[in-house]
């Protein structure tokens, strides 16, 4: 595995890792990326795991990126673990690690925005003015910089992942967006860098979540479709300590309100407990 901070020197490495991948298969290799920011967990590691079934050549980014933090949140204090992060890549497989620093990615006198509309404007578009512009900014010149095939992002950012995957739609990206499943502690609690902020009373606090959007789930298989009650059997389930900063059901593409859910509908919400923000949501299926 090889760990690079420059653009210039990773368009090389990416070319010999695709050369000696092409040798032993005989065949043009699918190019995989996962993007991070470090600090990875097994929700990351999920992310590789699967890419390296599916491609030939593995590549992870880790850069905290500094656009889509807002002035008051968590960019100088957010966790950078790059050591161990660097384990956690070599055991699933990645062949290359992009570990740009800030003046690599963001040069002075850049004049481009990528803004994705519509889609950003509710949840946590709502709450983050300007994360999902961030976002799609350097997810945008990430992809430009790794040329992937195949791009995986989970599923516990619901409200991104659609974002990239409209961005990769409108901008003629030539790459596949995969989605995977959210990875959950034992409790049920989804895996996320901030749950490192949490103490061991808030994670057990924070596991009422995940509980919350089960018990949504099980009345909306029961044939609830009135998204009030609904959201009111998730408030049902959270522990007092839970504050909820949005709560939303929506159409799981266009993610506009619905005031009656649909099979592919989204409960999305984010809570703060303490000063640690936490997102998580579930795709509303119909069982046959
Ligand atoms: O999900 C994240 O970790 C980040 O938002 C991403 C996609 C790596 C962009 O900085």
């Amino acid at each position: 595995m090889e760990l690079i901070s420059s653009i210039e020197a990773f368009r090389t490495a990416k070319l010999n890792c695709c050369r000696a991948a092409a040798k032993a298969n005989s065949a043009r290799p699918l190019v995989g990326f996962v993007a991070t920011m470090g600090n990875l967990h097994e929700g990351h590691c999920s992310l590789m795991r699967r890419m390296s079934e599916e491609c030939g050549v593995r590549i992870t980014s880790i850069f905290v990126n500094p656009t889509q933090f807002g002035p008051s949140e968590d960019f100088a204090k957010y966790p950078r673990t790059l050591e161990a992060d660097l384990d956690k890549c070599e055991q699933a497989g990645v062949d290359i690690v992009f570990a740009p620093d800030n003046g690599e990615i963001y040069l002075q006198d850049r004049c481009t925005e990528v803004k994705v509309s519509r889609i950003t404007e509710g949840c946590c578009g709502l709450m983050r003015p300007g994360h999902f512009d961030g976002v799609s900014l350097v997810v945008a010149k990430l992809f430009n910089i790794v040329q992937p095939d195949i791009a995986y992002f989970g599923q516990k950012d619901y409200q991104q992942l659609r974002v990239i995957q409209q961005m990769v739609q409108d901008l003629n990206f030539q790459l596949q967006v995969t989605m995977c499943q959210t990875v959950r502690e034992e409790s049920g609690l989804a895996m996320s860098s901030r749950n490192s902020y949490l103490t061991t009373e808030q994670r057990a606090q924070a596991s009422s979540i995940y509980a919350g959007l089960k018990a949504a789930g099980e009345a909306f298989n029961a044939g609830e479709r009135k998204a009030d009650t609904i959201k009111a059997w998730v408030r049902s389930q959270m522990d007092a300590q839970v504050r909820l900063e949005y709560l939303e059901i929506a159409g799981g593409e266009t993610l506009e309100p619905r005031a009656s859910a649909n099979d592919g509908d989204v409960i999305l919400l984010a809570a703060r407990l303490g000063t640690t923000r936490l997102i998580d949501n579930i795709i509303l299926r119909v069982r046959e």
